[in-house]
């Protein structure tokens, strides 16, 4: 991993923290996320210790200013990306069971969880693109629900898991659509199921008892990330190591482009000018 510059948001707790500790081993130049300044440097220490090299960037994706002026900053201090991992994420209930807003007004879950990582995404793609070979993991889960194109923003009936699950399934499709985007470029996109109910804040916070650990998460999470059985493959989802399907929505060409189509509005890309190849 000499040379290589990986990104991994969320990367201040839970199996994020455990990729990025990871890489650093490995010899990577680990670019650390998150909110917490403190949880972060101890990360950024702990690289440190192991020979390797991070640095921290603090971003809250619960802002879409936030996210535009995080990818500005990467884009300014790094000459390349080599791996980006959308990782960061919030849980069925963090925050509480009632429906929260983020500061653009959007349903929480599907801001943190899919509209940051799409917006996020589509900034560094001029980076991504000029450090091809390059790849795009995104963590989402097996807990996946359709979209209901009439009610995305869920204010008419809210629910935790389906806030959660449809914010999941919007990664997936997200993976789909720009994999064939971006066919042929040399960056690639992916995405998985990490693992079930790892020990992490986000399963603690939902009542759950783990039944996984962030080490199995990592390693799945880390196969898409460098593993060369991934090279030139795109578009796909795997349930920790095993390539399978994801919910049917995702294949759903008209509903990809649904998303795509309201994703570039609420982020306002629909009026920039397309990245050049
Ligand atoms: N845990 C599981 O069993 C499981 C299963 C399937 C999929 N996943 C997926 O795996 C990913 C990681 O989950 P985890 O269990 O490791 O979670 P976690 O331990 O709760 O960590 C979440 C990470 O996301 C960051 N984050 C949350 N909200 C943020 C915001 N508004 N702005 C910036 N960063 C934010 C946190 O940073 P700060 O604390 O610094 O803000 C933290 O680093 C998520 O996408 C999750 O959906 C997890």
């Amino acid at each position: 991993m000499r040379d290589k510059t990986v990104l991994i948001t969320g990367s201040t707790d839970g199996v994020g923290r455990e990729v990025a500790i990871e890489l650093g081993k490995r010899g990577a130049k680990v670019l650390v996320h998150g909110r917490d300044t403190a949880r972060a440097r101890e990360v950024v220490a702990e690289i440190g210790r192991s020979g390797g090299l991070a640095e921290f960037y603090a971003a809250d994706l619960s802002s879409l200013a936030d996210v535009r002026g995080f990818a500005a900053v990467v884009a300014d201090d790094h000459a390349r990306l080599d791996i980006l991992i959308n990782n960061a994420g919030i849980g069925t209930r963090t925050g509480g069971p009632q429906r929260r807003a983020s500061a653009d007004g959007h349903e929480l879950r599907f801001a943190v969880n899919y509209l940051a990582g799409f917006l996020l995404t589509r900034l560094l793609l001029p980076l991504l693109r000029s450090s091809a070979p390059a790849r795009v993991v995104n963590v989402a889960s097996a807990g996946q629900a359709p979209i209901d194109f009439d009610d995305v923003m869920l204010a008419r009936s809210y629910d935790g898991a389906q806030a959660y699950m449809q914010s999941k399934l919007a990664q997936v499709m997200f993976t789909v659509d720009l994999a064939q985007e971006l066919a042929g470029s040399g960056v690639t996109v992916n995405c998985l199921h990490p693992a079930t109910y790892m020990a992490t804040t986000m399963v603690r916070e939902a009542g759950v008892s783990p039944t996984s650990t962030v080490e199995e998460g990592a390693d799945a999470i880390l196969n898409l990330a460098v593993s060369p059985d991934l090279e030139g493959r795109s578009g796909l989802y795997f349930n920790r190591k095993q390539q399978t399907r994801a919910n049917a929505q995702a294949y759903d060409q008209a509903a990809r482009q649904r998303l795509r189509e309201l994703s570039l509005r609420l982020t306002g890309l629909h009026l920039e000018p397309p990245a050049r190849p």
